[in-house]
């Protein structure tokens, strides 16, 4: 069985900690405003363990001027699944979720090797890439919802 719910900022660590940051201490693993009343993180899981993870946080950027804007961090899925739609699956969820909370915008900074992924999605990138220190080179990327 698989499905989409709602799970505590710290059932994220698991997936985080083996996709987004392999080798880091679990530490490394919390993100400022993870607990948050604002914030909302999704675990899609299969089998009743969790394999995708998601984290929506209420943030506006500088870089644009719509109103109720929404930021996607920590969006991964373990190696073994991967290439095999979840991920899209939970983007889709995402927006539909921020849909709800009358957002305009979605933002993130992406992952450079992961551009392609959300272009298929419909999302554009922003701007030049830039560095962030030990993971790497990331594009800001949006798309407008209304
Ligand atoms: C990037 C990631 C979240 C995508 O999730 P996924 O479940 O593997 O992706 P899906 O199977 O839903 O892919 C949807 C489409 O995007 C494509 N795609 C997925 N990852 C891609 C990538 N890294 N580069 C190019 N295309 C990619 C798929 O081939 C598929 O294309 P199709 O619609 O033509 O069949 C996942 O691979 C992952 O966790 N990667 C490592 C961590 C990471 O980079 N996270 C993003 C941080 S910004």
């Amino acid at each position: 069985m698989k499905l989409i719910q709602k799970i505590a900022s710290k059932q994220t660590y698991t997936v985080r900690n083996a996709v987004l940051r392999h080798g880091k201490p679990i530490e490394s693993c919390r993100f400022d405003g993870d607990d948050l009343e604002t914030t909302t993180h999704f675990g899609l899981v299969v089998a009743k363990n969790i394999i995708g993870i998601v984290s929506i946080f209420q943030h506006k950027s500088d870089i644009f001027v719509v109103g109720n804007q929404y930021q996607i961090r920590g969006m991964a899925v373990l190696e073994d699944f991967q290439q095999k739609g979840f991920g899209r699956e939970l983007i889709l969820y995402c927006e539909k979720y921020i849909l709800t909370k009358n957002g305009n915008l979605i933002w993130f900074n992406a992952r450079e090797n992961a551009v392609k992924f959300y272009e298929k999605l419909g999302y554009t990138k922003q701007g030049n890439p830039f560095i962030i220190d030990g993971i790497g080179s990331h594009y800001v990327m949006y798309k407008m919802l209304t």
